[in-house]
């Protein structure tokens, strides 16, 4: 691994999601040793005008405790902050980002005395009406100088632009600025310990090889479900809707690993390489094959306009013209202010042909990867009903990761990615040609909804959701299993 002076720059410090997701992320990657007190000092930048102690204060009541930990925790929080400093400036003018240089160049000449190259990562958790700005600003006093070696990378998050266009736009706008491997779009997904899985499961399992896909294969569902509402965050989710905020980028990355063809090898372009054509295969969506819902309440936050038309729940049916996958159904579903929160990617396989059990049976065999939480990949099959009869019962093979992998703790999304970012590794990052083919797919949709083309069906807070997205299911032909659910088991 690479050593010698690392500087990570959160620009946009004082907000939530470098207070949230951030920082936090960093800690734990710095308890675990993966940032060393040596080599590492990180600048929070934003345009507040406070102290260093400030800015630890306002991060500190963020950074929970890993379990058992105690006395060793609060020294371990303590150290942590020490290593942070506060630069405050505006995101537009070479004024801060000069200080912000100076600072880093300082922490570099005291840290590198005893040699070694200098990096500096730059993540902005910020909304993306700055970037532009922010990433010529780095580009103008803040890169890397270091003779000796080392880097500049941006670590940038969605949203991405609005649109193709604007999308588009900023990325050209970055492009002119940083090259390709310097950029890291984050889509947290990718982060996700089950996500990632999902390469070894398709591609490491004889299994699998011969039953994915249109032969075998029925329907895939791949379900995002919260069971709140917006939270707080009415202003930026109405902007938004559903589709920008999920669909466009957490369930259709997953879509991606999900169907796409093996990779050449477990290098990232190649695994990057695979994805892209899985979008480009995508054919334009269908009026009749989206559900849109807006849960009753939503304006009520003072944020959301009372006229808002912005869905908060969709239902849309994806089709790849593909040799693997023509005629498969990839059903993505998204919804705020449901029933329950949950994450999971449901294979469903077609009837047995011929089945001498027909009459018996509860329903298909599905393969069903629960994301969260709690994380586990479980197999729906039909079995005989234990006894004297003859008679058959669905039920389970069981890989609940609390119950099998006791004691292991599963990291945080943005801590495996910020590593990853450290390390130079773009695997699980978005690269730009996905997220324009990620962009072609939603972006008539988004404007035909924009348009008022689309009716937004209201539900209960709290429920499954409109009974129409269910109709639609069933319609693309998912048959629900009855009379069984899957329980987690309980520790
Ligand atoms: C974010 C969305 O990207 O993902 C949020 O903006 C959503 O609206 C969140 O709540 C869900 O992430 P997770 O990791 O809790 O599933």
């Amino acid at each position: 691994p690479e050593t010698g002076c690392l500087s990570i720059v959160v620009l946009g410090a004082s907000g939530d999601l470098a207070k949230k997701k951030t920082f936090p992320a960093l800690f734990h990657l710095y308890r675990q040793g993966f940032l060393k007190p040596d080599e590492v000092h990180i600048f929070g930048y934003a345009r507040t005008k406070i102290s260093d102690e400030e800015l630890r204060s306002r991060i500190h009541g963020y950074l929970t405790p890993c379990k058992g930990a105690s006395t060793e925790h609060t020294e371990d929080v303590l150290k942590f902050l020490q290593l942070i400093k506060y630069v405050s400036g505006s995101y537009d003018t070479e004024e801060g980002f000069r200080s912000l240089d100076s600072a880093i160049s300082e922490h570099e000449i005291s840290k590198n005395s005893a040699g070694g190259s200098s990096r500096r990562l730059f993540y902005f958790a910020l909304p993306p009406s700055v970037y532009p700005s922010v990433s010529k600003m780095i580009k103008n006093c803040c890169m890397n100088k270091s003779d000796r070696g080392g880097w500049t990378r941006i670590v940038v998050e969605k949203p991405f632009g609005k649109d193709l266009a604007s999308a588009e736009e900023l990325s050209s706008q970055i492009g002119e600025l940083f090259d390709e491997p310097q950029i890291y779009r984050i889509d947290h997904y990718l982060g996700k310990e089950l996500v990632q899985n999902m390469l070894v499961l398709r591609f490491a399992n004889r299994f699998f090889l011969p039953l994915w896909n249109r032969d075998n294969i029925a329907n895939v569902q791949i379900v995002f479900r919260e069971d709140f509402g917006t939270e707080g965050r009415g202003g930026y989710f109405d902007e938004y809707g559903i589709i920008r905020d999920i669909m466009q980028n957490h369930l259709l990355q997953v879509l991606c690993l999900v169907a796409m063809e093996k990779p050449v090898s477990l290098k990232p372009e190649h695994i990057r390489d695979e994805k892209v054509k899985v979008l480009q295969s995508v054919v334009p969506i269908k009026d009749e094959e989206v559900v849109l819902g807006q849960y009753v309440g939503y304006t009520d936050d003072s944020t959301v306009p009372d006229n808002s038309s912005t869905p908060t729940f969709a239902t849309v049916i994806l089709r790849l013209h593909n040799e693997r996958w023509e005629g498969v159904p990839f059903i993505l579903k998204a919804g705020k202010a449901l029933n329950s929160r949950k994450a999971e990617i449901r294979v469903q396989f077609k009837d047995v042909p011929g089945d001498i059990f027909r009459c018996q049976k509860q329903g298909r065999n599905e393969f069903v990867i629960r994301l969260q939480p709690p994380e586990a990949i479980y197999m729906k099959l039909t079995v005989k009903q234990p006894g004297l009869e003859m008679s058959t019962v669905q039920s389970e093979l069981d890989l609940s990761y609390g119950q099998r992998y006791q004691g292991v703790v599963i990291p945080e999304a943005y801590e495996r990615l910020i590593l990853d970012t450290i390390r130079g590794d773009q695997q699980h990052f978005v690269r730009r040609d996905e997220l324009k083919a990620a962009w072609e797919i939603f972006t008539p949709l988004l404007h035909r909804i924009e348009d008022g083309e689309f009716k937004l069906i209201p539900y209960k807070p709290g429920s499954r959701g409109p009974a129409e997205a269910d109709e639609l299911l069933e319609r693309a032909g998912y048959v629900q299993t009855h009379g069984y659910i899957w329980i987690p088991p309980t520790l």
